[in-house]
């Protein structure tokens, strides 16, 4: 009886790990349940022709950014309204605007306008919160620069006093990957007045909400794992192909080996040559193991010529994070574990340091690097089958591909049970397996 339940345990806890991963995939990601970019469109005042309104987009992603070249808005006019002025931003298009014949042409007359932000440099038609080159950062990160907002006079609404909604909100964010909600009616926004004493209500608020899919997004993997211990000579080095093979996608990766010359072109894309052919790789170093501490170098490459990250983050999720860490070159916090038994970190650079990863050139790849001391928990603590390694790695918020636990530096000979290390590595096989299958199925 004893034999039976011992026998099938291990495969009903496996059954529920693949229900409790299959549910979880089908949301956006497990992290960050609830990230999303949010648009308010705000109207807070009529005029004799129209209204004028203020847009606000709030990145709510914990530790996904709006990178350079910004974010592009758009959206499709429910009637024959046209964008009389802006500030703040500016629409792409003029349209055409054939019916107008005053002086001042309206500043855009596209029935589905498509708005970017202007640069910081920009000294006219600013507007508050604005004009940041369309960059949000993501929500842990810099708060005070999650958010932007640009202001609009729209005229033309046909017999509606305060409009209708626009349609087919979209967003570039800057790449594609987003879907966004239709606007719909909420309360109106509120701001203080009279130093904190008054609220003001604006006349109307239509709110949309813009999340991400990798599904949708569709790129192809940018950052693979690896490991080495001081216990152990061996790294565990990144996949073979984890981003691609210099074979199969020739036309499509251009890397450079030692000894060719940098092409003068400004193609982004290249890189140097590895087995992995990943831009990013982040290693994870397991360094010393003190009597309660424990200490780990982790340092992420750019294989780039020819980009380098501003404002770049890293996540780690692993056991040991729970615990108290103290990271020394880079800047970082625990997020929320949703629920998980694993700590969530995570790691950015620090101004004017290292806050910007460098491209490689012809002699050194392009790096950033800190100590993170980590105290122990005696209780979970281990040497053993892979424990100090972590369970997930993501990049600017992409996953990035981890080694198979069959390669993960192993315990010299006499420390470790074989028998255990065998059971760990078929279940994270099997989860590893599932995670290819869920990749697959976006
Ligand atoms: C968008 O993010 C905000 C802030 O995290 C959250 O309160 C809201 O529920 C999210 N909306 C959706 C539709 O996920
Ligand atoms: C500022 O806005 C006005 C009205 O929309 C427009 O005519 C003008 O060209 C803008 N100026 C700049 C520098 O964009
Ligand atoms: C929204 O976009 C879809 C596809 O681009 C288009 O077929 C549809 O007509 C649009 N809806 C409105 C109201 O413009
Ligand atoms: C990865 O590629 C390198 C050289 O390209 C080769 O030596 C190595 O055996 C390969 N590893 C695997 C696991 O295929
Ligand atoms: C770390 O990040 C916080 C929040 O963004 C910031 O206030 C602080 O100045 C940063 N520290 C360093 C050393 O950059
Ligand atoms: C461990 O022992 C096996 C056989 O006893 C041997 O082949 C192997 O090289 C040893 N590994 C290490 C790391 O010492």
């Amino acid at each position: 009886m004893v034999l039976i339940v011992h026998h099938v345990y291990p495969q009903a806890l496996k059954f529920i790990i693949l229900v409790t991963l299959l549910t979880l995939s089908d949301c956006y990601d497990p992290l960050d349940p609830t990230g999303n970019i949010s648009v308010t469109f705000d109207i807070y005042q009529r005029t004799e022709n129209g209204y004028l309104a203020k847009v606000i987009l709030q990145n709510n992603y914990l530790y996904r950014h709006v990178d350079k070249p910004g974010w592009k808005l758009g959206w499709t006019w429910a009637n024959s309204e046209v964008i009389w002025s802006m500030s703040g931003a500016i629409a792409t298009d003029r349209g055409s605007c054939a019916n107008y014949r005053g002086s001042q042409m309206p500043h855009s007359c596209k029935k589905d306008p498509i708005i970017v932000d202007l640069g910081s440099d920009v000294s006219q038609n600013r507007s508050e919160h604005c004009c940041g080159g369309g960059i949000l950062s993501a929500l842990v990160v810099d708060p005070l620069n999650s958010f932007t907002s640009f202001e609009l006079e729209v005229r033309n609404l046909g017999n509606n006093p305060l409009g209708q909604a626009p349609n087919n909100v979209t967003l570039m964010a800057p790449g594609p990957g987003y879907s966004c909600s239709p606007f719909h009616d909420t309360e109106p926004s509120v701001s203080l007045d009279s130093g904190g004493l008054r609220q003001v209500p604006v006349l109307r608020t239509w709110k949309s909400t813009c999340a991400y899919s990798s599904f949708l997004a569709n790129p192809s993997p940018m950052c693979c794992v690896s490991f080495s211990t001081f216990y152990n000579p061996i790294v565990t080095s990144c996949n073979n192909c984890s981003c691609g093979c210099k074979e199969a996608d020739k036309s499509t990766k251009s890397c450079i080996r030692p000894g060719d010359l940098l092409p003068s072109s400004n193609e982004e894309n290249i890189m140097k040559c590895t087995d992995h052919m990943c831009p990013i790789r982040v290693h994870w170093h397991f360094k010393n193991n003190y009597m309660d501490q424990w200490r780990v170098k982790l340092t992420i490459s750019n294989y780039h010529f020819k980009r380098k990250y501003s404002n770049w983050n890293v996540l780690v999720q692993h056991p040991g994070l729970s615990q108290k860490a103290t990271t020394y070159s880079f800047n970082s916090t625990k997020l929320p574990t949703a629920g998980l038994q694993d700590g969530v970190a995570l790691f950015w650079g620090i101004d004017f340091y290292n806050n910007e990863l460098s491209h490689s050139d012809k002699d050194q790849v392009g790096f950033v690097t800190t100590e993170i001391l980590l105290e122990k928990d005696p209780n979970s603590f281990t040497l053993h089958n892979g424990w100090a390694f972590p369970r997930r790695i993501y990049f600017n918020g992409d996953n990035c591909e981890m080694p198979l636990p069959d390669t993960f530096p192993m315990l010299p000979n006499g420390s470790s049970s074989l028998r255990h290390a065998a059971n760990y590595g078929s279940n994270l096989l099997l989860i590893s397996l599932f995670f290819v299958l869920v990749f697959l199925r976006f």
